[in-house]
């Protein structure tokens, strides 16, 4: 009998873990919310929680968020960013799906984080502030998406204030993005002739009452047929009748909506809405659980992985630092690729080529973490780390790989760094070193002098790091001024030309943190006769080429 309990046992449960992690990637819908500072982000991320029954007050997002008032105040901001790891992932269950949706810091805390967070999402949201149209940090991230043919669904927020006209934002999100949109959505009139929206995905009319702003749901009709009156009824003749041309016009401009192509990054779905009024946010929600993908195939400089493997692989695509001096230790979010992560197994760690364990691997849920015992592909894990780990290091259950397309980006301001203190130079060494690491910013030496130069990709990492270095470890550092425009690593087949190039521009050539060569151009003038004059050479913007 019992023998008999063990055989079935051996027999049904590999299938049932197998049938499990299946469906559990499945359902995992992983997902970053991108926009422009004041577009709507925050206000989106708190409505589609309170829909998901993650939260159930508003503001409890809010409250995370770095405030504006102190934007000015890097210490504060440091403070607040210690709050928010509980912010940076968010998880929440709606019809059947796992939602993970993960934090782009914005505002003055813009940094590489923000880039390096879009290589660990299977999708996109972008929110787009129709008064204002597309804005410069919303044009850089999407770059990334390009880079990685992220599949992008846009939300044009903020249609109960006068926006711009409704074709002439989705030329300007064509053009500036480089990416075809196809409304899903279409909007009858905006500020105080908004009357609510068309919903072209499911052929319903969702009418906006200006006092009803604290209802969870807009009122839903459903439209058989666009000539039907019911459309006259509840919008007005005129409006009804400029809704109907225009739909014309859509149905003309744009060729039908094939969600393949959405889910390769070559057509973007748009939907138009009011975050802050709870207008639109439901539509969005049921066709991103529809139509965004599951976790999907990562690249390895081995192999390519399928989440659906049963064995463990994942990477750390984002460090964050423990603000309390007395404990140095840290938290690693690790994206998990493949199979199942379980607290307390041993995985390799392929770049110490150890094995590590977690005792407490952290699972984040709305706004709190909490102890996991498994997470699924598609999941962010936060391990607590002392510095055992470094932007882009991979988990295994023995595999020798590493994943690609976990680059550095090319920083945009410069800053000599200098030792502002003799005696601790040991200690800046070691701070700069493992502040580099965890990917706050990039480091430079000069080939002519051996001046170290920190590169980021906004203004406050400059205060972090010298804040940082001083209370973490005991050093000082000062800047100093140097006027450059990109840094670009550089490769060529054409050895001579190479070499050239390099003796040529010898006193803008650096090495980074790997001892590749990195050309650092002082305007974009000066890049551009660069790529003219040696056409051998490839000049890229981010590390991994
Ligand atoms: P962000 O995270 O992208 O920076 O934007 P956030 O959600 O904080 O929104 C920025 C401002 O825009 C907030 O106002 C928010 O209430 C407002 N907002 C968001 N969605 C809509 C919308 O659909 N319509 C209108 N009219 N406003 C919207 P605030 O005054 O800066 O903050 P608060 O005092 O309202 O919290």
């Amino acid at each position: 009998m019992l023998l008999n309990i063990y055989l079935c046992c051996l027999i049904f449960f590999p299938q049932k873990q197998k049938m499990d992690l299946k469906q559990e990637i499945e359902r995992r819908r992983t997902f970053a919310i991108i926009a422009h500072p004041d577009a709507g982000k925050t206000t989106l991320t708190e409505k589609l929680l309170l829909f998901g029954g993650a939260i159930h007050t508003a503001g409890a997002v809010k409250s995370n968020k770095i405030k504006k008032s102190a934007t000015s105040d890097f210490m504060e901001i440091e403070r607040q960013r210690g709050i928010s790891v509980s912010t940076s992932v968010m998880a929440f269950e709606y019809k059947g799906a796992k939602v993970n949706i993960l934090d782009t810091p914005g505002h003055e805390d813009f940094a590489e984080d923000t880039y390096r967070t879009l290589t660990a999402v299977d999708s996109v949201i972008i929110v787009i502030d129709g008064a204002k149209g597309i804005e410069v940090q919303t044009r850089r991230l999407m770059e990334v998406c390009r880079m990685r043919n992220t599949p992008v669904i846009m939300f044009i927020n903020k249609l109960d204030r006068e926006s711009m006209d409704s074709f002439e934002l989705l030329n300007e999100i064509e053009k500036e993005l480089k990416i075809n949109v196809h409304p899903l959505s279409w909007n009858i009139g905006s500020g105080s002739s908004f009357k609510g929206v068309y919903n072209r995905y499911e052929n319903k009319l969702q009418l906006f009452f200006t006092e009803d702003r604290q209802r969870d749901e807009s009122k839903s009709i459903e439209i058989s047929n666009l000539t039907s009156s019911e459309i006259d009824k509840y919008v007005g003749e005129k409006a009804a009748a400029h809704l109907r041309e225009e739909l014309e016009l859509i149905e003309a401009i744009y060729p039908v909506f094939e969600t393949d192509k959405y889910l390769k990054g070559e057509v973007s779905p748009v939907f138009f809405g009011s975050a802050v009024n709870n207008f639109g946010i439901r539509e969005l929600l049921n066709c991103f659980v529809e139509i965004a993908p599951h976790p999907r195939p990562s690249v390895t400089n081995v192999r390519e992985i399928s989440p659906f493997e049963p064995k463990l692989t994942g990477f750390i695509f984002k460090i964050h630092a423990n603000l309390d001096p007395n404990h140095r230790d840290r938290i690693a979010f690790f994206k998990i690729c493949s199979g199942v992560f379980e607290r307390n197994k041993a995985y390799t760690h392929v770049r110490l080529s150890k094995q590590v364990k977690f005792s407490s691997p952290n699972a984040f849920l709305a706004d709190k973490k909490s102890i996991v015992d498994e997470s699924f592909p598609g999941d962010i894990v936060g391990l607590h780390d002392t510095g055992n780990f470094k932007i882009g290091d991979t988990l295994t259950e023995g595999e020798k790989l590493n994943f690609k397309g976990i680059p550095s980006f090319s920083p945009e301001l410069f800053r000599y760094i200098e030792n502002a203190d003799p005696i601790k130079s040991k200690q800046l060494a070691k701070g700069i070193d493992q502040l580099m690491d965890e990917g706050v910013a990039q480091l430079f030496s000069l080939k002519v002098n051996g001046r170290k130069v920190i590169g980021c990709v906004g203004m406050l990492q400059f205060d972090v790091i010298q804040y940082r270095l001083e209370h973490e470890y005991g050093a000082k550092c000062r800047y100093e001024g140097i006027q450059l425009y990109k840094a670009c690593w550089i490769e060529s087949d054409n050895k001579e030309q190479l070499d050239d190039f390099i003796k040529r521009k010898y006193t803008y050539m650096a090495i980074d943190k790997h001892g590749r060569n990195v050309f650092l151009a002082d305007s974009p003038y000066s890049l551009q006769m660069a790529q003219e004059k040696f056409p051998d050479i490839c000049f890229y913007f981010t590390s991994e080429f």
